[in-house]
């Protein structure tokens, strides 16, 4: 009651425009905060936990046995491509949308999947849509970079997520004091992940355009994957089955490794497919979760999803999407909670719902100035927005990199690295402290460069450290 009293209020504060769309933000928040307030305890019983049947996490290899048949055209022409950009590059010390920082030869994100899919369209003759959900953080900034693509052939359209009030821990009620994003306001909403993309979608009329349009499914995935690329042989899959006998849903997995102990699990949960995040793990089994023995493949993200499906789950209030509380400390020591959803967590929704299987190069994500060392480097080639991992290495798996708190953000690592060392033959890097690299450095085995605090260690141009620890006054 308070809080519906509180959420009225606040669409008071503003224009009957911005009060009409952000009632609907209102509507979805609410039910998400009536489900919050409902549920108590754990949202599933672990010994009810069972491996999924073979059957329904295919290996990728099975699936691309199949071949494609020589019309994948109009399956492509059924397909649009969604990206999720409601992110902004904070982790890396960036301003801005995710999506806009340079990680390729001056190509962003954003650049790199336009031509990709540029790529795909013109091969295939094609038409492909790019599809951005971008949140009230990125929306602005991102339309305007939109303009430089007007004349490539990819049609963009956006949406946008929605924005939801953060809430005080004790009270529970929004700590907003306006509808404004800024000053007093400015910690005060939130986009509420990326789970948020079924009523968004659904809500901002695109779905039913796409649909009128002929699309019948999407592949979704974050935008800073860089391996999310469309699979030919995915799509072939989806579309090569009776109409009523397709699946409306796959995921792709992929072989957990133990660098990877937090992505979420597949599960068989009585008689469906379920994703299991380690949130939803009871504190006793998160070792259990954390192996790779037992739960041995993590989901990447990368989805198919029938559109259809998603306006009749939609339509039927039939979206079944576990909470996700996040407890954050604001800047001012506030407790705050927001409500979080997340794209996957739906797989249970849907019918004939399947996993997928696929090579660890599906999955190439950019979280940190470490992953973007390793995407800048000759460790992978560039083709039509594509990276490839570069036929000269000699092993399939990715070089360890740790690099320290003096690289975090994206200026002060670029300013560090002259240039992106030779990483071919590295199998693992640490660097802590005051470190820098001259031009054409190259790094094979295991490298350690560690410079005290108050030192500093420049690596001279043209060296090459070949298993090397490098600290305080011990010189290559
Ligand atoms: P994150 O970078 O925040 O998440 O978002 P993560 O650490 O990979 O973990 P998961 O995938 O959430 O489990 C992943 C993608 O989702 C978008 C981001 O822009 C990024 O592309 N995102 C996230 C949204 O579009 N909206 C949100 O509310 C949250």
């Amino acid at each position: 009651e308070s809080m519906h009293r509180e959420l009225e209020a606040l669409l008071k504060t503003t224009d009957k425009a911005e009060a009409e769309s952000s009632r609907k933000d209102f509507d979805g928040f609410k039910q998400l905060f009536h489900r919050f307030l409902r549920v108590k305890g754990p949202s599933l019983e672990w010994s009810k936990i069972k491996r999924p049947p073979e059957e329904v996490i295919q290996p990728y290899e099975k699936i691309k046995a199949k071949g494609l048949p020589d019309d994948i055209r109009t399956s492509l022409n059924k397909l649009a491509v969604v990206k999720l950009n409601g992110g902004l590059g904070t982790s890396m010390g960036c301003k801005g949308p995710k999506s806009l920082i340079s990680v390729r030869s001056e190509n962003t994100f954003l650049d790199l999947t336009v031509q990709q899919i540029e790529h795909l369209n013109k091969t295939f003759n094609a038409d492909v849509p790019l599809v951005l959900m971008n949140s009230f953080n990125t929306d602005e900034d991102t339309k305007k970079i939109l303009q430089k693509y007007k004349h490539h052939q990819v049609k963009i359209h956006s949406f946008n997520q929605s924005r939801y009030p953060r809430i005080n821990k004790e009270s529970l009620l929004p700590i907003a004091k306006s509808m404004a994003l800024s000053g007093e306001n400015s910690e005060a909403w939130y986009p509420p992940g990326h789970g948020d993309i079924y009523a968004s979608f659904y809500n901002s009329g695109l779905l039913d355009q796409l649909i009128s349009e002929g699309k019948e499914y999407v592949f979704v995935s974050n935008i800073d994957n860089l391996g999310a690329t469309v699979d030919l042989h995915i799509l072939h899959q989806l579309m090569s089955q009776p109409e009523d006998k397709r699946c409306e849903f796959i995921m792709e997995v992929t072989d957990k490794t133990r660098a990877d102990v937090k992505g979420g699990t597949l599960i068989q949960y009585e008689d469906h497919l379920k994703l299991l995040e380690i949130a939803q793990v009871p504190k006793a089994h998160v070792d259990e979760f954390k192996s790779v023995t037992k739960f041995k493949i993590f989901n990447t993200n990368n989805l198919w999803i029938s559109l259809p499906a998603i306006k009749r789950l939609q339509q039927n209030n039939q979206m079944d999407l576990e909470i996700i509380v996040n407890a954050k400390t604001l800047d001012g020591g506030l407790n705050v909670l927001q409500l979080e959803t997340a794209v996957g967590a739906a797989i249970q929704s849907f019918k004939r719902a399947m996993g997928v299987n696929v090579p660890r190069s599906r999955f190439l994500p950019v979280k940190t100035t470490s992953d973007l060392l390793l995407v800048m480097s000759n460790l992978y080639s560039l083709d039509a927005g594509s990276l490839t991992m570069s036929p000269r290495r000699e092993f399939p798996s990715t070089p360890h990199v740790k690099l320290g708190s003096s690289f975090t953000k994206v200026q002060e690592y670029l300013i560090r690295f002259e240039n992106i060392p030779d990483l071919l033959e590295l199998d693992h890097l640490t660097v802590s402290g005051d470190v820098t690299f001259g031009k054409n450095v190259s790094l094979k085995g295991t490298v350690i460069i560690i410079a005290n605090h108050g030192e500093r260690i420049d690596i001279p141009a043209g060296a090459m450290l070949e298993n090397k620890i490098v600290s305080g006054n011990l010189r290559i």
